[in-house]
């Protein structure tokens, strides 16, 4: 008998377990009133600006710049006079002090990060202080101990910094993405401008006093904060040598036609629609627990979230019984809580997007289901969701959500689940689940994925290259990979 068998439509868990409410405190964040962009090292008073608030409960957080091109001019002005003044000359050993700082000033404050990026984002305080921020650090600390051994990670080809880096990244890991941006790029020689998305600002300007506490030379980084606008300026200026962007497949496509022709390097970290494919003898529980990690992990917004499962029809129905089991423990609720498994959607346009394309899996005929909770009545909230009876052609198996919502497909043969597998415009990742060697070494080989993971997923590490195929973008960021990008070979 099988355990579903065994525990008939019995919850595993009883289902009026509640938990008393365990917040994590405020008062470690110190939030100023307004703040200013951070240019040349110093604090520049913005043409315009707007208010950040608080996806959870819609609480104006803080006064922040919408930077105008003229400011983007500036923080350029500031990168290229640091770049030529000593920062690119200096000897990598010297370099990597700075980062070895920030790393460990990151991993001192981490609380502090970790509160804040909760607040303005939404995500849930075990992530960022578990995930988020440790991983931040261990970017740095990696980086830094490439600073010194450019030669020998690219033998023979006399390694050089570009010169001043545009980067732009989104907001459903806005520390970490700063990380993954600046460690690399700080290491190579470069030097920096900065632009975090316009709805999580606040752990990038906090980082400024890192950098400050670091006595990183100043205009070395440099961090202009502003909506698309803002990251249009910075594409455009003639100023950059390089463009790294992290966003949607729609606006990567605009840059890549803008920069095309123009001599500056591009690395494009687009959208996904990863597959998790789920083999029938694989340790079903465990599958359960990376299906739900793999999509509800940071409110499905994740570019490599598994976001179409892929089960095996022998075990479709223990499958999907014991995965819609697994979401009534989910705990949906204030991020700042430590028992919350999800949290906020990050904003009115998001979620708006998101209640589209849930509307679009019903009317084409995909049958929902979503446990039973109750959502916040301020702020911005999904149930996670899960739809089965999904036709690959749905609207729901093609496009990107960017939510906690699941669609699952069901095959037969190893060959079919590589086939509609890749029978996606994206190639960012894929999930294997299977006790077989052989067939996950085989799938890798088929999957048109940059990252698959085996009997696992959304595992991250600073030395492991990340990055996708197809409209998922090009480039890769993490380990040796990630410093090419932020390196020239001529003489
Ligand atoms: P977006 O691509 O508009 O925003 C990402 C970053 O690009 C932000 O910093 C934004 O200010 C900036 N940006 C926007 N327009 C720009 C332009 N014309 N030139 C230069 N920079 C520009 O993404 P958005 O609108 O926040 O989200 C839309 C969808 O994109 C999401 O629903 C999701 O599907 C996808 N997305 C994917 C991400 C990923 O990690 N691959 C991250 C964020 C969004
Ligand atoms: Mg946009």
């Amino acid at each position: 008998m099988t355990e579903i068998d065994r525990t008939g439509d019995r919850a595993p868990v009883p289902a009026d377990w509640t938990y008393a409410p365990a917040p994590e405190s405020r008062d470690v964040v110190k939030l100023r009133e307004r703040y200013g962009l951070f240019v040349g090292g110093r604090w520049i008073e913005p043409s315009e600006t707007y208010e950040t608030i608080s996806p959870a409960t819609e609480e104006r957080l803080a006064v922040v710049g919408q930077a105008s091109a003229a400011d983007v001019d500036g923080a350029v002005t500031a990168a290229r006079e640091a770049f030529a003044n000593g920062w690119s000359s200096l000897p990598g050993s010297e370099r990597a002090k700075y980062l070895f700082r920030i790393a460990r000033i990151l991993q001192e404050r981490a609380r502090e990060f970790a509160v804040l990026e909760s607040l303005n984002g939404g995500k849930p305080i075990k992530e960022s202080r578990d995930v988020d921020l440790p991983l931040a650090a261990a970017h740095f600390f990696y980086y830094a101990g490439w600073a010194d051994k450019l030669e020998y990670a690219f033998p023979n080809r006399r390694p050089k910094p570009v010169g001043v880096a545009g980067q732009i990244i989104p907001w459903n890991f806005p520390l970490l993405m700063l990380a993954w941006k600046i460690a690399p790029a700080l290491a190579c020689g470069n030097t920096v401008v900065l632009k975090p998305a316009e709805t999580t600002p606040l752990t990038a300007l906090l980082f400024c006093d890192v950098l400050r506490q670091a006595e990183l030379p100043a205009g070395v980084v440099n961090i202009v904060t502003g909506d698309g606008r803002t990251g249009a300026a910075l594409v455009e200026h003639e100023g950059v040598d390089k463009i790294a962007f992290t966003g949607s497949t729609e606006v990567g496509k605009a840059i890549q036609r803008r920069l095309a022709g123009s001599g500056k390097k591009l690395t494009l970290e687009l959208g996904g629609k990863a597959a998790n494919i789920v083999f029938d003898d694989c340790a079903l529980d465990q599958a359960v627990e990376g299906i739900v990690n793999g999509i509800y992990f940071n409110q499905g917004h994740v570019c490599c979230a598994g976001s179409r499962l892929f089960a095996q029809e022998s075990i479709y129905e223990p499958l999907v019984d014991k995965l819609k089991r697994r979401l009534e423990t989910l705990r949906v609720g204030d991020p700042l809580d430590k028992n919350t498994d999800v949290g906020a959607i990050n904003s009115a346009m998001q979620l708006e997007k998101i209640q589209e394309l849930v509307e679009s899996g019903r009317a084409e005929g995909a049958d929902i289901y979503q446990p039973p909770c109750r959502l916040p009545e301020k702020g911005y909230w999904f149930a996670p969701t899960v739809f089965t009876n999904v036709a690959q052609s749905y609207r729901i198996a093609q496009e990107e959500i960017f939510g906690p919502v699941l669609s699952v497909l069901t095959f037969r043969t190893p060959d079919e689940a590589v086939e509609k597998a890749n029978n996606t415009p994206y190639g960012l990742s894929a999930g294997v689940w299977t006790e077989k060697g052989s067939r996950i070494l085989w799938m890798a080989q088929q999957l048109r994925a940059g990252v698959v993971w085996a009997n696992t997923y959304n595992r991250f590490d600073p030395t492991s290259p990340f990055g996708g195929y197809k409209e998922s973008g090009f480039g890769r960021e993490g380990g040796l990979h990630g410093l090419e990008p932020y390196l020239r070979f001529d003489e």
